[in-house]
């Protein structure tokens, strides 16, 4: 993705080029024609003040009102051909952009995620898109504005060249003028809406939060956070505002000093005879527009500075390169078993301790393990490290034997399905939610899966079935529903390797039954690698490691390691504590 302003519109004006050469040239020859039919009108009012009289007075007349119709009819018939295709032009711009900004924040590592608040990101990726469609909406009003100035500088040069030197010096002043106040409004609206998109992500971020707030009676506690941001957001704006007033004040000035100098130079030259009276009149008519135009010319580059500035400070977000990229060699990945190894694995979080060093564990195709260890040994980066979410710093993860980094992302996630810790779900029907695992599953397949994953009774007590909604990350189900809901996902994936970080909170033993079967299902001829701290689950596995500082400090069988009186053990029996048996 481009990482400037600049670079992005251009990329994008490249792309969109040959609509652009047709817009400006409808524009162009509609703007000729306008100006042909305004010098006519200027031929006419010195007709109608000189040859009062004469035998074709109004047979001259006539004509030019016929001529300036048909070249006013014309120019505004292909201005309405170019505002048309602008205005197919506009919304094409938006949805390509979304696309592509949409395709590129997917291809961010998790780590991005990570770091960024999501409503930041999506502020930002509203600043993008409405940035690039006010750049190309103003872009249409400069060059009608542009074209304007050219063309009336162009024809008042051909009829005196002091006129046109003199409009030439007058809109090089008044561009000039434009870029420094511009300068300056861009650093300001920068400033603005980086704050405008922390305001925002602060808000999304309380509201994704409502119940902490609640549990902790913190309202007031982030009420006094946001105030914060808004007050510095306000003064921000209310600077911008200020100096926005200020230069438009100034350029109005301008322009309106310079219409009383024109009229006097042109009283001079038309004194001296240095021009017609069609000249002065065309000289005239077309200065009051021109300045007005050449004032608009202004504004709009003025416009682009603070433009570029609010996309600048969303590219800065954006268009960050992702962390973890394909290699160019990448296959990939079709298996139907498979072999993890990790293999002399050293892994670390930003330049934080190693979490892993010099990591060693096979699992055998179709093998069980289960990992257990205290919180913070680093048994779901391990997981993690197997679905690529992060890079290993040195050593390797094989599947099958292929180094994950040769694999394309994509297919490597095809050939897992993960159950994470805290299973989210999406503000969708439970049918989409579960369908989400294979989106092409016909509706007999989801109840299918949703029935393995013992899933389907409290489904069908919900008030619309399969087609209730399930509100925000899943909010109106249970923690163990939820769950029933992505070993359902899970099933209708059918990925050769399974992921389990399993949910350290308690079910009753109604729900743990059911997880237990619809994990058996699940597990059949699969590799499993599951963070397990049900008993249910444990039992299940052909291996249990105990991982410790990110080392195996003992492993085995769940009954030989009871027998062993070790680690696991001792841990076992801190987590069953009460409620589980051997
Ligand atoms: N994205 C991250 N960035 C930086 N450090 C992280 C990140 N994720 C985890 N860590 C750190 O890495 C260490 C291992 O974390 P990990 O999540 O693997 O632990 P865990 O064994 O799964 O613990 P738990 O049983 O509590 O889930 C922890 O000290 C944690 O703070
Ligand atoms: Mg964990």
């Amino acid at each position: 993705m481009q990482k400037t302003a600049i670079k992005f519109i251009w990329y994008y004006l490249k792309i969109f080029k040959l609509m652009l050469v047709l817009i400006l040239t409808l524009m162009s020859l509609s703007r000729l024609l306008e100006q042909g039919a305004q010098y006519y009108f200027a031929k006419l009012f010195e007709h109608i003040a000189s040859a009062v009289g004469q035998a074709d007075y109004w047979q001259i007349t006539f004509d030019f009102i016929v001529i300036i119709t048909v070249l006013a009819l014309l120019g505004a018939f292909l201005r309405m051909l170019a505002d048309w295709c602008s205005s197919r032009l506009v919304p094409h711009i938006r949805s390509v952009v979304i696309r592509d900004t949409f395709d590129y924040v997917n291809k961010q590592s998790i780590s991005y995620f990570v770091g960024e608040m999501t409503g930041n990101i999506s502020n930002k990726f509203h600043q993008l898109q409405n940035g690039v469609i006010d750049f190309f909406v103003q872009i249409h009003g400069f060059l009608h504005d542009t074209l304007y100035t050219v063309i009336t500088i162009g024809i008042l040069t051909y009829l005196n060249w002091m006129l046109g030197l003199c409009m030439i010096l007058w809109v090089a002043l008044m561009v000039y003028q434009g870029f420094r106040f511009g300068r300056k409004r861009a650093t300001l609206s920068k400033q603005t809406s980086t704050l405008s998109s922390q305001t925002n992500a602060q808000i999304i971020d309380s509201i994704a939060n409502y119940a902490e707030i609640k549990s902790f009676s913190n309202y007031k506690f982030e009420r006094v956070n946001l105030l914060n941001t808004l007050r510095q957001w306000r003064k921000a704006e209310t600077t911008e505002q200020k100096a926005k007033v200020k230069i438009r004040a100034c350029m109005e000035f301008l322009a309106i000093i310079s219409i009383a100098i024109f009229i006097i130079i042109n009283t001079f030259l038309l004194y001296w005879q240095q021009i017609d009276v069609t000249t002065y009149i065309f000289a005239l008519s077309t200065f009051d527009r021109l300045s007005w135009t050449s004032f608009s010319v202004n504004w709009a580059v003025n416009n682009f500075t603070r433009i570029t500035g609010q996309m600048n400070s969303a590219l800065e977000t954006l268009a960050i390169d992702p962390e973890i990229v394909d290699s160019p060699s990448a296959k990939t990945l079709k298996i139907k078993k498979a072999e993890i190894k990790f293999d002399k694995v050293c892994f670390h979080y930003n330049n934080q301790q190693n979490i892993f060093k010099n990591f060693n564990l096979d699992i055998k195709a179709g093998e069980k393990i289960g990992i257990v260890g205290s919180s913070g040994s680093g048994k779901s980066t391990l997981i993690k490290l197997i679905s690529r979410y992060f890079d290993t710093s040195s050593g390797t993860v094989k599947i099958n034997g292929i180094d994950i980094k040769d694999i394309t992302q994509d297919s490597l996630h095809k050939n897992i399905a993960v159950i994470p810790q805290d299973v989210c779900l999406f503000n969708r029907t439970i049918m989409d939610n579960i369908r989400y695992g294979n989106v092409d599953a016909d509706e007999a397949k989801v109840i299918k899966a949703a029935k393995d994953a013992s899933a389907d009774k409290f489904i069908e007590k919900l008030p619309s079935s399969y087609k209730t909604k399930v509100g925000d990350r899943g909010v109106i189900l249970s923690g163990g529903e939820r769950q029933r809901i992505a070993i359902a996902r899970a099933i209708l994936k059918n990925a050769p390797i399974l992921i389990f970080d399993e949910a350290t909170s308690s079910l009753d033993s109604e729900s743990e039954k059911y997880i237990q079967d619809s994990m058996k299902k699940l597990m059949k001829n699969k590799t499993v690698v599951a963070i397990a701290h049900r008993l249910s689950t444990l039992r299940e596995m052909d291996r249990i490691i105990v991982l410790e500082n990110g080392k195996i400090v003992e492993e085995g069988t769940h009954l030989g390691l009871l027998r062993k009186k070790g680690r696991y053990a001792k841990l076992f029996k801190m987590q069953s504590d009460g409620y589980l048996q051997v």
